[in-house]
This record gives C-alpha cells, sequence and structure tokens, in this order.
C-alpha cells in the first residue's frame, strides 16, 4: 500500500504529548494498511468531513454485537480501510494487565487486524481498530481458544461493566469494585452477548463518592461506595497535618506554593454541612451531619478515613443528551451491602427488578433514565418495592399538580353530578 503525502497530519507530529500520528506512522512499517488510515484521515482534515460510510453490521456467530462494522466510502483510494471494523475486547477490572497478556493479544492483532487499537474505549473494552470481515471468526476463534478472553458488549444489551481501581491499589474503597464487577460480568455474560434490551443498559462500580469511574455520569446502575458509621480519626496524624509535618491532600498542590496548611481554612470552613470543628488540638466531627463528601477525607489522607461499616449507594438513569436531555443517576438505595459473601444477591435483585420491568415497559431506544422520566420517581419506586424517603430528592417539587391513587381519596372518584346539584343549582 502506497505511502501518501499527508502535510495536515506532519503537523500533529510537532509538539510535546504523545503523538497519534508518529505511532501510525510507525505501525504502518509493518502494517501498511496504516498508510491508508493516515491517508483517508488526511483527506478528512482536508475535506472538513467524515469518510466512512452510514452503519456496518458484522459480528461472529452466536453473538449479537461486539463488533462495530465499518466501510470506507472512497475505497478504492484507500483499500486498506475498505473494510474497517472495530472489535471490542472484554477488558480486565482496572485494567491491570501482564505483559505476557498484551504480548499475546497484539500478536493476534496485527496477524488479523491493522494493528492500531484503542486503550480504552469509553466505556473500558479494549478496542481493537480495523479489520476485514473475514477475519472476525478466525480472530475470535484465536481470543477465545488461545486467550481465555471474550468480547465486549455493543447494541441494545448489557454493555462492559467497569470500575474503578477500588481496593487493589486504594484506601478509600468502601467495597470490592473490581470483584463485584467481575462477578456481574460473568453472572450477565448472556445478557452483554445477546441484545435482548429497548436499549443498552451500563454498570460502573467506584469504591467511594470521589467516582473515579465517572459511574454516577456514565452508568444506567450507578454503585458507588459509602459507610454508614463515623469517620476514623486520627488524631495524632491530625497533629502532624497541622504542623506542616504531612502535605495536604497527599501532595496534590505542591506545584504551587499556596501557603502553611490552614486546617481551618482548607478543611473545616469547606465542608459542606459545617459539621466539623476543632475542640483544644482535637479534630471533631458531627458524624450524623456528614454528607461523605470526601473532602476531608481527600485533604488529610493520612489522618482521616472512611467509616468501617461500608456499602454502596445504587444510583440509576444517567445518560448522554439524546434524546430527552443528559441525566445524571438519581439516588434509588442510599445504602446496600455489597458482598461477596452472598454473591452480590442484594445487588443482582435490584438490577433485575429494573430489567424485568425496563424490558417491558421501556420504548424502543429509550433509557432506563428517560422510562423513570415518562412513568415518574413514584411509581419506579413502587415498581421496584422501595419506599419513597426524603433522601430520594434534593427538594420537594413546587408545583401542585399531585396525583392521587383512587383509593387514598376519600369516597373514591366516581362522583354523581345530580348529587353535587342538590346542594349547588346550576
Ligand atoms: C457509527 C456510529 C458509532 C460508532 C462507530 C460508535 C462507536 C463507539 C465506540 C467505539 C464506543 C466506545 C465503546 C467502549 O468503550 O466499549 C462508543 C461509546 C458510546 N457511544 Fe457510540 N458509536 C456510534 C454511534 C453512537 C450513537 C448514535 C450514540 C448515541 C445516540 C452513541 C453513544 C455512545 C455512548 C453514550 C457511548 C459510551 C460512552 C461512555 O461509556 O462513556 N454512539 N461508541
Ligand atoms: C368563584 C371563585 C373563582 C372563580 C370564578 C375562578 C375562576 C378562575 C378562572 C376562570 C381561571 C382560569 C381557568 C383557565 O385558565 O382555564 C382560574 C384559574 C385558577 N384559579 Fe380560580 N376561580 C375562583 C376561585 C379560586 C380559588 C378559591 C382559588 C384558590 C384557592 C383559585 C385558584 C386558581 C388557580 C391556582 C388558577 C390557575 C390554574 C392554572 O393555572 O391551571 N381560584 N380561576
Ligand atoms: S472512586 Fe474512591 S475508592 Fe475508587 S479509586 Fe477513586 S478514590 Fe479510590
Ligand atoms: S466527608 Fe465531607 S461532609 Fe463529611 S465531615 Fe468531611 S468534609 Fe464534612
Amino acid at each position: 500500500m502506497a505511502k501518501h503525502e499527508t502535510p495536515l497530519l506532519d503537523q500533529l507530529e510537532s509538539g510535546p504529548w504523545p503523538s497519534f500520528v508518529s505511532d501510525l506512522k510507525r505501525q504502518a512499517e509493518k502494517k501498511p494498511e496504516c498508510w491508508d488510515i493516515l491517508g483517508i484521515l488526511e483527506l478528512s482534515y482536508k475535506d472538513r468531513i467524515t469518510h466512512w460510510k452510514h452503519g456496518g453490521i458484522v459480528g461472529v456467530f452466536g453473538y449479537g454485537g461486539g463488533i462495530v462494522g465499518r466501510y470506507a466510502d472512497v475505497p478504492k483510494l484507500f483499500p486498506g480501510v475498505e473494510h474497517f471494523h472495530t472489535i471490542r475486547v472484554a477488558q480486565p477490572s482496572s485494567k491491570y494487565y501482564s505483559t505476557a497478556n498484551l504480548r499475546q493479544l497484539m500478536d493476534l492483532w496485527e496477524k488479523h487486524g491493522s494493528g492500531m487499537t484503542n486503550f480504552h474505549g469509553s466505556t473500558g473494552d479494549i478496542i481493537l481498530l480495523g479489520t476485514r470481515t473475514e477475519n472476525l471468526e478466525p480472530f475470535f476463534w484465536d481470543l477465545t481458544h488461545d486467550m481465555g478472553q471474550d468480547l465486549g458488549g455493543s447494541g441494545s444489551n448489557l454493555r462492559t461493566p467497569a470500575n474503578c481501581v477500588g481496593q487493589s491499589r486504594c484506601e478509600w474503597s468502601c467495597y470490592d469494585t473490581e470483584e463485584v464487577c467481575y462477578h456481574l460480568t460473568m453472572h450477565y455474560q448472556d445478557e452483554i452477548h445477546r441484545p435482548a434490551f429497548p436499549y443498552k443498559f451500563k454498570f460502573k462500580f467506584s469504591g467511594c463518592p470521589n467516582d473515579c469511574v465517572a459511574a454516577i455520569a456514565r452508568s444506567d446502575v450507578s454503585v458507588i461506595g459509602t459507610w454508614r458509621d463515623n469517620i476514623r480519626i486520627d488524631q495524632a496524624a491530625v497533629k502532624e497535618y497541622v504542623a506542616g509535618n504531612y502535605p495536604p491532600n497527599g501532595g496534590a498542590h505542591s506545584g504551587r506554593d499556596w501557603g502553611k496548611f490552614d486546617l481551618q481554612k482548607e478543611v473545616i470552613d469547606l465542608c459542606p454541612t459545617e459539621c466539623m470543628w476543632m475542640e483544644g488540638d482535637e479534630l471533631k466531627i458531627d458524624d450524623k451531619e456528614c454528607t461523605r463528601c470526601m473532602h476531608c477525607i481527600n485533604v488529610m489522607p493520612r489522618a482521616l478515613r472512611p467509616g468501617a461499616d461500608q456499602g454502596a449507594s445504587v444510583c440509576v438513569g444517567a445518560k448522554a443528551p439524546i434524546l430527552d436531555g443528559a441525566q445524571f443517576s438519581t439516588l434509588i438505595v442510599p445504602f446496600m451491602k455489597v458482598s461477596k459473601d452472598n454473591e452480590f444477591e442484594e445487588l443482582i435483585e435490584f438490577i433485575e427488578g429494573i430489567w424485568d420491568w425496563w424490558m417491558e415497559v421501556g420504548k424502543n431506544r429509550e433509557r432506563v433514565g428517560e422510562t423513570m422520566q415518562r412513568v415518574g420517581l413514584p411509581t419506579f419506586l413502587q415498581v421496584m418495592g422501595i419506599d419513597p424517603i426524603p433522601q430520594h430528592v434534593k427538594e420537594p417539587r413546587s408545583n401542585p399538580y399531585v396525583f392521587w391513587k383512587e383509593e387514598e381519596v376519600e369516597g373514591g372518584f366516581e362522583r354523581d353530578i345530580v348529587e353535587f346539584r342538590a346542594k349547588h343549582a346550576a
């Protein structure tokens, strides 16, 4: 395959950030079709429009998703990308790898595909960018038989779940995000590989409200770790912070001089509920009023720790704008134990409660967040068998358009106008 002139792309080889153009050129020495990736991209830069045809339906037998088909609309100019399908491969929890595993995967991908990848897709998958239809089954065979790895999800199904690194290397993780992510991924393989839903559905798992996998914004079921007892305070370590012996925020702001650490200004005055104070040289927290925002813990990681009675809040409904506007997930279960001891039974029951309902009433291509908006939070809670509590809302409604159920209204809804007229003449 011929090299192409790429004057526009060449400009992206300058500057300090790792250049995808330089990387592609290096890969093209081994896989000449990469010249055509550069060529078609250069053409798009020039024309200011994409050169991929609409859609593309390809896959492997047995599965309804996992591969995003794609064809160039200028195949004669760039035969190397005539077919340019993307394969989603399931990633390990937290994306920890061995070089042996990655080398084996790259050998497979250079054999069957372009050698170009995306590490990782925003949902979490390993993304293998660019291959031909006839290579899909052979690649899938090798992936499953040689590597024991599987495809990820695409389409109207459960997509590939993802998690923050959790207890593997974070002191704040309130449950084992990796374990639950792996367990549910295995538990719901059928729902991942064979689309059976009104639309896509995602899980994400964060160990604490810092939410490093952004579950609250990017998953239909967002599981976010928390605790319900008291923040654990090491008063001796608090004194070290005050004395300036421990850097605040683990040294995160050391690139600039912010002055000497001021506990009052940087922690107590910034607590959103004003539930902290100093008593002599002891730091006090009124934990009943603490909303577990993580601020004080983030600032003084060596002195403060989440409580010991740990679990997660479960929120539902996040989605991007299309169709009816962007949503964060909304709180449904303030505290749930998330434990391997019972095979994550409570969470699984919760998820299946949503699915049983949404699979019946969800309209075609309606995310569960939209279904919730359509039927209303009270109805959703009722479906889920959850009693409404003040924590379900940020503020009560301000309009008076309140629905009552007939059985809640004395005398019901059937009224006789004649009876009314007997008291109120027309
Ligand atoms: C040809 C069309 C499209 C292609 C090739 C495409 C491709 C992709 C890919 C490769 C990912 C990352 C997947 C992963 O990490 O596993 C992704 C994610 C996503 N796509 Fe698309 N997509 C297309 C159309 C759409 C459309 C039309 C929508 C919305 C109406 C959409 C919404 C999303 C969302 C919400 C995500 C997930 C983002 C996240 O998890 O943070 N995509 N898409
Ligand atoms: C004989 C007494 C009343 C008469 C003749 C009357 C008449 C009306 C009329 C003609 C409208 C407009 C309806 C429309 O836009 O279609 C209206 C609206 C309204 N009235 Fe009255 N009204 C009376 C008493 C009251 C009382 C006692 C209240 C409150 C306790 C009240 C609260 C309202 C409200 C809130 C609206 C606006 C409703 C809306 O925006 O949908 N009215 N009234
Ligand atoms: S979300 Fe919380 S527990 Fe998970 S890695 Fe981030 S800070 Fe740690
Ligand atoms: S976690 Fe947040 S709300 Fe709770 S005491 Fe610390 S700063 Fe205040």
